[in-house]
Order: structure tokens, then C-alpha cells, then sequence
């Protein structure tokens, strides 16, 4: 018998659970934001649109989406230091695109001083940071002076892109 390749990390994810975040989720979001050096203004009032990545019956991975006009801001992509580089980032970026899209996006922004090189990935590219702001004048990641005033602005245009693998032609 040939020896197996390696299990794709994606497959072991059958054992975490990607959902909608609940309010009795809020603290382990604060949490594991606090924990990734992330903001955790406007989150209380985001949640909503918050998934977590639960095992064993614990947070190990968030993400949420604030929608604008027509376009998502993706924010607050976290997960456990003890659960990162097994695939539970990409998941839960794409679940939150499947969201976004969901809720009417047809492009998603975000801002990252940490990760700008994470994103491309799924297609994003780098933005003017005044668009963003334009399209989310109200979102505490774009205040003036906030959190993010020294963040990479990146634009995903065409959410196609991420759905297209899941089409069943
Ligand atoms: C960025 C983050 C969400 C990735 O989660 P993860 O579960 O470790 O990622 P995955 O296992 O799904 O994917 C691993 C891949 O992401 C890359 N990666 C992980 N963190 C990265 C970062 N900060 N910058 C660039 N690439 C990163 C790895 O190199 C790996 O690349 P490869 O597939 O080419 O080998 C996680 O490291 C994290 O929570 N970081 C702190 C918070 C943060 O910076 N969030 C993003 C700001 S919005």
C-alpha cells in the first residue's frame, strides 16, 4: 500500500465549527482580540455580523464584517495563537466572505497592520485608504485618529472569485 499524502488541514476542520457568533460569544471575542493585539472598539455593536470557530466548545477563531453601501469591511480576523497554521484563518476569512456576500457585498474592504500578506490570497489587493473611509464614515475602524489610522487598506473588488469553487456546474 502507497504511503497517503498529508491530511489537508481544511479536512481536519470537520472538527471545528464555523457559526454565527451569539452575545454570550462577546467575551472570548474580546478576548482573543485582546490576545492578537486587535481593537476591540465597535464590536459590541458588530456583533451580529461576527462568526466564531468553535472547538471543543471553545472560541479559537473569530471574524466579523460591517456592511457599507454595497461593500462589507472585513475586521477583527483573529484566531488562538494555540490554533494558528492549521487552516482555521483561511476558513473563517472565507466563511466571513460567504457572509458578506450574503448580505449584499459585492466588494469587502479591510484594514491590517499585521497581516497585509495574509490577504492576497483571497484576492485582495491594496486600496486607498480614503476609500475606505468614504464607504464607512461610521465604523470605528476609519475614526479619525482610531485605532487603525496607520493601517493598510485592501480591497477584495470581485467576491466571485471566493464563491466560485463552491459552484456545482
Ligand atoms: C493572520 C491569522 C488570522 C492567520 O490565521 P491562521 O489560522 O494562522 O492561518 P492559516 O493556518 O489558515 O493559514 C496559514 C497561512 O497564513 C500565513 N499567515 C499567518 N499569519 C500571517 C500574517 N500575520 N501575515 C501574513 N501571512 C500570515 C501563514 O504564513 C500561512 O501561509 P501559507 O499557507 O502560505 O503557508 C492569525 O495569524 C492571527 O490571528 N494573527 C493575529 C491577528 C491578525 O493579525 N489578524 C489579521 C488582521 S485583520
Amino acid at each position: 500500500m502507497g504511503s497517503r499524502p498529508d491530511p489537508d488541514p481544511r479536512y481536519l476542520l470537520g472538527m471545528i465549527r464555523i457559526r454565527r457568533a451569539a452575545s454570550g460569544d462577546l467575551p472570548a471575542i474580546l478576548d482573543l482580540l485582546q490576545v492578537s493585539s486587535l481593537p476591540v472598539e465597535g464590536v459590541p455593536e458588530a456583533l451580529p455580523r461576527f462568526l466564531v470557530a468553535e472547538e471543543d466548545g471553545r472560541v479559537v477563531a473569530t471574524a466579523g464584517i460591517e456592511m457599507g453601501s454595497g461593500s462589507a469591511l472585513l475586521r477583527s480576523v483573529a484566531v488562538d495563537p494555540g490554533s494558528r497554521g492549521s487552516g482555521v484563518g483561511v476558513e473563517i476569512v472565507r466563511q466571513a466572505l460567504r457572509f458578506a456576500s450574503v448580505c449584499g457585498a459585492e466588494s469587502v474592504y479591510l484594514l491590517t497592520t499585521s497581516a497585509a500578506g495574509f490577504f492576497p490570497r483571497f484576492g485582495f489587493v491594496p486600496a486607498l485608504r480614503a476609500e475606505i473611509d468614504a464607504k464607512f464614515p461610521d465604523s470605528t475602524e476609519t475614526a479619525r485618529g482610531g485605532c487603525c489610522a496607520d493601517a493598510e487598506a485592501m480591497v477584495l473588488r470581485d467576491l466571485s472569485r471566493i464563491l466560485q469553487p463552491h459552484r456545482r456546474d
